[in-house]
């Protein structure tokens, strides 16, 4: 609690009056929407007392802060992994530090594999849902102050802004799925039978990151609202020459990166 605390102080004062009320997670080449966010302070992580720095590629490390939607939003261009090795208490850090700010929305968006076979690179999805793979963040004592020991995950993504966001999409005219993400550690990807068990589960698509500030942030209360961008059509039957390839995941992203965030933008004027 101590080093959230000191956190949250430090980036209090660098925004100086300042207030978020919406935190945004910019997951793997989902970061230019950092570019349309108006008035930008931009605060690089390393400056952050106890804050871990961020190595994944296609990843920056700053918390931006300014107006979006005509919202004040506080934003990380770049999250931290456990793949990375950082322990659950580093990688869901900034999220409590949001929160402790004044926070009480979370969106989040990443890059993941489509294990649902309609799916292709470039979609969009919704998550209605998560399956959770990686260890829980909340392990250990609980932070009283934050929440409870045992919290509800009942409806882990806002259910009203699922139906906004839906209807977002249908005014602009664009197919986006809703389903479930299915998260492990990486940062290996998945082997074809892997793929196709997470499908066999109940995975629409999958990823290395998110439920873990998911989590933390359905403890201390916040609401939540998610998107993948699918970045690969992973349903485990590949060509014979195929190879998961990280920078393809990055570029994928990249392309798809303009349609969300305009769905974000909108979903935020809505708040
Ligand atoms: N697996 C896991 N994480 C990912 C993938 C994938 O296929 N694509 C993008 N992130």
């Amino acid at each position: 609690m101590e080093t959230l605390k000191s956190a949250a102080s430090y980036v209090a004062d660098f925004i100086s009056g300042r207030q978020p009320e919406l935190g945004i997670v910019l997951g793997s080449g989902l970061g230019s929407l950092a570019d349309s966010i108006e008035d930008p302070l931009v605060l690089p992580y390393s400056q952050i007392p106890g804050f871990p720095v961020s190595t994944a590629v296609g990843h920056k490390g700053n918390f931006i802060v300014g107006n979006l939607s005509g919202k004040c939003v506080i934003a990380m261009q770049g999250r931290f992994h456990f793949y990375e090795g950082y322990p659950m208490t580093s990688v869901t850090m900034a999220v409590r530090v949001m929160y402790l700010l004044g926070v009480r929305t979370l969106f989040v968006s990443n890059a993941a594999g489509g294990i649902n076979p309609e799916y292709r690179t470039g979609d969009l999805m919704i998550i209605n849902d998560h399956i959770s793979l990686q260890p829980n963040p909340l392990i250990g004592p609980n932070l009283d102050e934050l929440g409870p020991r045992f919290p509800d995950m009942t409806r882990p993504y806002d259910p009203a802004l699922i139906r906004r966001a839906r209807a977002i999409a249908a005014s602009l005219g664009w197919m986006v799925h809703e389903g479930v993400y299915l998260g492990d550690t990486g940062p290996s990807y998945e082997t074809p039978a892997e793929y196709r068990f997470y499908r066999a589960v109940g995975g629409d698509v999958v990823g290395m990151s998110t439920i873990p500030e998911v989590i933390v942030a359905r403890h201390c209360g916040m609401r939540v609202f998610g998107m993948s961008v699918v970045t690969n059509e992973a349903s485990g039957d590949f060509a014979e020459d195929y190879q998961n390839d990280g920078d393809d995941v990055v570029k994928a992203a990249d392309a798809a990166a303009s349609k969300l965030t305009r769905i974000f933008k909108e979903l935020i004027a809505t708040l």
